[in-house]
């Protein structure tokens, strides 16, 4: 596969899906194939606008359609367990949106699909491969900073409240924690490289039913903390800082699609950027085109521990602030 072009299917084409095919717009050797809505002309229109060549009314036509090599799903979290099902079912690679799914148990269940057939499986969780999140990596892997000590981080936009939208709609799987607070959970575990040890956690519901508002402390094994938050009332600073004993690293707003950082040492302050080529979702999808070429299940950054120890913690989360949707 590797010296032909890599053909795309995206299922989903709404807001976000955007983002994935101006990112795929950056990948040479790759493209947008075929797309596939409920709605005839979303399908169509979304395909004319970046020249892809077939466009569906059907998701199941998309996902057996041959000259698909992978499928990105971007629909609301509530449908991705079905939708990637759909996808692996039919032998297809899969990148599919952040969560994954809406619990732990969606999740294993895909893995176990995906590895009984020997098909990728991956979500779409862009930011630790982003080249300013790199940076980062290595800056702490150096010492840079030191030990470990403490991270803050907030993901906070103030959004009007519409029970129709996917982000109050408690049937969609809607609220900050899955959408937002997935982000500084999942960089917790890029920075630390480990799962916490214990948690605390303190959530407002809302009058949908979803969190609007939801506090996470995080305690390693060390005795490292880090204090995150995300909601839907207020918008925040929105950066992530990592304090370690001998410094400080600020990765600055908006942290999850991040293109600066800043190391603070002994030896003084130093900013640096890492501009993205498009939207920046070039670089999770040319790691999942890589991971399929050479054959391998899963990418050994967001694997499957990975995403499914951020699932299992969500989990944990939303028992702790009472949020369980109506369709679980
Ligand atoms: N990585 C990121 O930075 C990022 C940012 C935003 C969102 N996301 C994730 O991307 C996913 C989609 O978010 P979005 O805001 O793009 O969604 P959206 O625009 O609300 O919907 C995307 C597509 O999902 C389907 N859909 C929407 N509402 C539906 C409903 N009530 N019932 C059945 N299907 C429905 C539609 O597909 P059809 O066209 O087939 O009808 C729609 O085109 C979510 O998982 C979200 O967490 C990721």
């Amino acid at each position: 596969m590797a010296d032909k072009q890599f053909h795309w299917g995206l299922i989903g084409p709404g807001r976000i899906a955007h983002n994935f095919a101006g990112g795929l717009q950056a990948i040479e050797d790759g493209q947008l194939y075929a797309v596939a809505s409920s709605k005839l002309e979303r399908a169509q229109e979304f395909a004319k606008r970046y020249q892809a060549p077939r466009h569906y009314d059907s998701y199941k036509a998309l996902a057996d359609d041959p000259r698909v090599d992978a499928i990105y799903i971007a629909t609301p979290h509530r449908f991705h367990y079905e939708n990637t099902l759909l996808c692996l079912e039919a032998g297809k690679p899969v990148l599919c949106e952040k969560p994954l799914t809406v619990n732990a148990a969606e999740t294993k269940k895909l893995y176990e699909t995906a590895r009984r057939n020997k098909i990728f499986l991956m979500e779409a969780l862009w930011t630790p491969y982003l080249p300013i999140w790199q940076q980062v990596r290595q800056w702490i892997d150096e010492g840079k900073i030191g030990t470990l000590e403490l991270a803050n981080a907030t993901f906070g936009n103030k959004l009007a409240r519409d029970v129709k939208d996917r982000w109050f709609n408690p049937e969609l799987a809607g609220g900050a924690l899955l959408d937002m607070g997935i982000y500084p959970l999942a960089m917790s575990r890029f920075i630390f490289g480990e799962n916490p040890a214990s948690f605390t956690a303190h959530g407002r519901l809302g009058p949908t039913g979803v969190d609007e508002f939801t506090a996470v402390t995080l305690v390693y094994e060390s005795g490292a903390v880090a204090q995150l938050s995300t909601n839907f009332i207020s918008t925040n600073t929105n950066d992530y800082t990592i304090h370690g004993s001998a410094g400080y690293i600020r990765i600055h707003p908006m942290f999850w699609a991040a293109e600066t950082a800043t190391l603070v040492t002994a030896d003084g302050e130093f900013t640096t950027s890492r501009p993205h080529r498009a939207s920046g979702f070039e670089y999770e999808t040319e790691e999942a085109m890589r991971c399929i070429r050479q054959g391998l299940m899963e990418s050994p950054l967001v694997s499957h521990e990975f995403t499914y120890s951020i699932m299992e913690l969500m989990d944990g989360i939303r028992s702790e602030i009472g949020l369980k949707y109506p369709f679980e």
